[in-house]
């Protein structure tokens, strides 16, 4: 069990927290702040509990000066005021002299928020390369380390990774439930044992597939990904998205689970034309699951004791191919059936059809939550104590 948050005293003691404030931002607003509202647990932990609260995050990626203007934290600093009552200090730079100052003046209970992280990665890749000057930089600054950032924790970065091999440290809440949520569905004994997969790519998910169905009951494929299954039985899929680099991989799959994978019998094209999956034209190009597959998923969703989602089952962003996608949350939703939503497409389609409040747990990781699912552990995880 690893150490946690409440495993340590804070009063005036300095707290680095690694929190994963990675969120989509337009016209210099934050367009979700789902991970921003999940962070606040371990933060207002951390107020009342009187830490001096040092917050580092990384924003996009940041290769070029230009980056740097795009992914500035400054916007995620104005939603962190609204959301806490307390003052909260932003820091330009990611290191020297100004935020060196503001440590320094630090009150009990306040909060710095650190410039985005992957500044450092112009031009030598110091927080991506986890740069050990760097963590130690970072790690001068404060007595505690708490890695909270999920969604960051299959990276090992200077800001997670770095640090946590130089300070006592622990996990924050967010991680903590992400484990055990992940834990708890993963590792129960109960059958029949579902995986949805769809979205668009493959080649990021074969480690997932070859994890998870050798313990899962049956497998669900819908999406973009479907194609390159269909094209590997032979069917014509006309122009819809195919992986051709891992269609020997799909007939393998196929070959040796045929008994455990279901694939769509039907499909709705992108002119919205249902057809069944032996009549797809060469210029045809399917943007949805139709609606017998729909039932065909639906009967084995209803006899399932626990489901993992991982990616949509069609363009869900436009109407009406949202339809196989919100049906079959609708059907995990009215059969109350425990449910995980992980990866970064489903956890915005369930978002954006209205079901963000409706299962067992939706991640907020993408890529950890994926490499989560292929059974690896996450890297600033393991890096932390056990209790
Ligand atoms: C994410 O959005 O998945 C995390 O914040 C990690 O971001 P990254 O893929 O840029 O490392």
């Amino acid at each position: 069990m690893k150490k946690t948050i409440k495993d340590y005293d804070y009063n005036n003691k300095t707290v680095i927290i690694r929190c994963d404030l990675n969120v989509p931002i337009k016209d210099g607003i934050v367009t979700d702040d789902t991970r921003i509202k999940e962070s606040l647990e371990s933060l207002n932990y951390l107020i009342s509990n009187h830490a001096k609260i040092i917050i580092l995050s990384h924003l996009g990626k940041v290769k070029t000066e230009e980056d740097k203007v795009k992914n500035t934290l400054y916007p995620v600093y104005l939603k962190l005021k609204d959301y806490l009552n307390t003052n909260i200090f932003f820091s330009k730079e990611t290191r020297g002299n100004i935020l060196e100052e503001l440590v320094n003046n630090l009150k009990p209970g306040e909060i710095i928020l650190v410039e985005n992280t992957r500044y450092e990665d112009v031009p030598n890749n110091l927080e991506s390369g986890c740069d050990e000057e760097l963590s130690k930089y970072w790690a001068s600054l404060g007595d505690i380390f708490i890695n909270d950032a999920y969604g960051t924790s299959h990276r090992s970065h200077a800001s997670n990774v770095g640090i946590a091999k130089l300070l006592p440290n622990a996990i924050g809440f967010l991680v903590l439930k992400e484990i055990t949520k992940l834990d708890g569905i993963l590792n129960e004994n109960t059958h029949p044992y579902t995986v949805i997969m769809g979205g668009k790519k493959i080649s990021d998910k074969t480690l997932v597939i070859d994890n998870l169905i050798t313990k899962c009951d049956n497998l669900l494929l819908g999406g973009g990904m479907c194609f390159t299954f269909l094209k590997a039985k032979g069917y014509n899929v006309g122009l819809s998205i195919v992986d051709d680099d891992n269609l020997t991989y799909c007939k393998e799959l196929l070959n040796k689970y045929s008994d455990k994978i279901l694939l769509p019998i039907d499909i709705v094209t992108k002119d919205n034309k249902i057809i069944d999956i032996d009549s797809i034209n060469n210029d045809d190009i399917g943007y949805d699951i139709g609606p017998k597959t729909i039932e065909l998923f639906r009967t084995q969703l209803k006899k399932s004791k626990r489901v993992i989602v991982n990616g949509p089952m069609g363009v869900f962003e436009e109407k009406p191919f949202d339809k196989g996608t919100k049906t079959l949350y609708e059907t995990l939703k009215e059969n109350n059936i425990k449910t995980l939503i992980g990866g970064g497409d489903s956890a915005a389609s369930v978002n954006l059809l209205g079901y963000g409040n409706a299962f067992y747990h939706i991640s907020t990781g993408g890529g950890a939550t994926l490499e989560y699912l292929t059974g690896k552990p996450l890297k600033a995880i393991e890096i932390i104590n056990e209790k």
